[in-house]
């Protein structure tokens, strides 16, 4: 069977260090890895406006930002198709034909959308595209054939409800859709790296993230005023690393050869935490090494963004192709469900010759 990807953000801000250990770095990895038969990223409008429907121009400004953070990253138009979901009209099709397969009580369990209505206090007052997302999100993964989502934890839910939808809909129909699988980080790091206050998510509303696109000083403040463990007074206390941002960052970005480079005097993490939970290291230290691991990171995105910044009509190009392209994918998935369906009268003669039998006979 085919390896095909599928996976897309909202353009809701610019991207940060959580996007990038939640999926970024590894759809690069997966890219470059030649592995897969195809790859998609998509640049999620239509979802972004189902709950900033009445703020149209944020979603218009961040599609570039967006699309800007993925080519700094390391996603390459040559290898991947990146496109914007609006541009590709078959996905309101497979969804209004999928929400016959979901009934309302399953989308109000929902764990995801249960959280994000509650986030976003809409209570009585839910948009029917908002409630519908993850029926739109199953829409986005079978157009393409898609059976690896590389996503965050808190996507599950949706791949869980997609796989669902497609089984429904080949049990019903006929055996045209694929199920796809999630592709979770590498670690609980990674999977839900907290704002730099130690809250449990980075939100831009918070003012808690590192963007990928920040400079090299606004990352090291950023990283000095971590968060980290409040009862950690003097050096020589013992410190704790539950709950500790600094540390999480670590695991989510440090690898042993780090040490050698920064900090020779310990082989790998696991002795620096033994140290710092014993006590006698000081939050500083810690911080500065993580500035050093993360500015090694972060340091040739942000020449590269510098370097696509310089050519923006350049992306757009990029991302009309892109979606040229999705569209001619998601077009011909959409003809297999439509004969599937059986509502691809026009091409079948065999029907319209039995029609025009019944009517001679008669
Ligand atoms: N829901 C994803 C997010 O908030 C974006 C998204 C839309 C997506 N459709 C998708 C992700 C399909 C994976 C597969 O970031």
């Amino acid at each position: 069977m085919k390896k095909i990807i599928l996976t897309g953000d909202r353009p809701t801000g610019r991207l940060h260090v959580g996007h990038y250990v939640g999926s970024l770095r590894r759809r690069v990895e997966l890219q470059n890895s030649g592995e897969f038969d195809k790859i998609n990223i998509m640049i999620a409008d239509a979802q972004a406006l189902t709950d900033n429907f009445d703020n149209p121009e944020k979603v218009r400004q961040n599609i570039i930002e967006v699309a800007l953070d993925y080519l700094a990253c390391g996603l390459d138009p040559k290898k991947s198709t990146l496109f914007i979901q609006s541009h590709v009209a078959e996905l309101t099709e497979f969804t209004f034909y999928y929400m016959n397969l979901v009934t309302v009580a399953r989308l109000q369990r929902n764990p995801t959308v249960k959280n994000e209505i509650q986030m976003r206090n809409f209570e009585q007052s839910i948009p029917v595209g908002f409630f519908n997302y993850p029926i739109s999100q199953a829409a986005d993964i079978t157009a393409f054939k898609a059976n690896v989502v590389p996503v965050g934890e808190y996507q599950i839910p949706m791949i869980e409800q997609t796989r669902e939808i497609v089984h429904k809909f080949n049990t019903v129909y006929a055996p045209v859709l694929v199920e796809p699988k999630a592709l979770l980080p590498e670690n609980d790091a990674c999977g839900r790296l907290p704002g730099i206050d130690g809250k449990a998510k980075m939100s831009k509303s918070l003012g808690n993230c590192i963007y990928l696109a920040d400079s090299a000083d606004d990352v090291k403040k950023k990283i000095m005023s971590m968060y980290t463990d409040p009862t950690h007074l003097l050096v020589s206390d013992p410190g704790h690393l539950e709950g500790n941002t600094v540390f999480t960052y670590l695991d989510a970005f440090c690898k042993d050869e780090h040490f050698e480079r920064y900090l020779p005097e310990y082989a790998n993490l696991d002795e620096l935490k033994g140290h710092y939970t014993r006590g006698g290291l000081g939050d500083v230290k810690v911080k500065k090494f993580l500035n050093n691991v993360m500015q090694e990171e972060l340091e040739p995105i942000r020449t590269r963004r510098k370097e696509f910044e310089k050519d923006i009509p350049e992306i757009y190009n990029i991302l009309k192709a892109g979606s040229e392209d999705a569209r001619n994918t998601a077009a011909k998935t959409l003809s297999e469900v439509k004969s599937a369906m059986r509502i691809n009268y026009f091409e079948d003669e065999e029907l319209i010759k039995a029609q025009a039998e019944k009517y001679e006979a008669e």
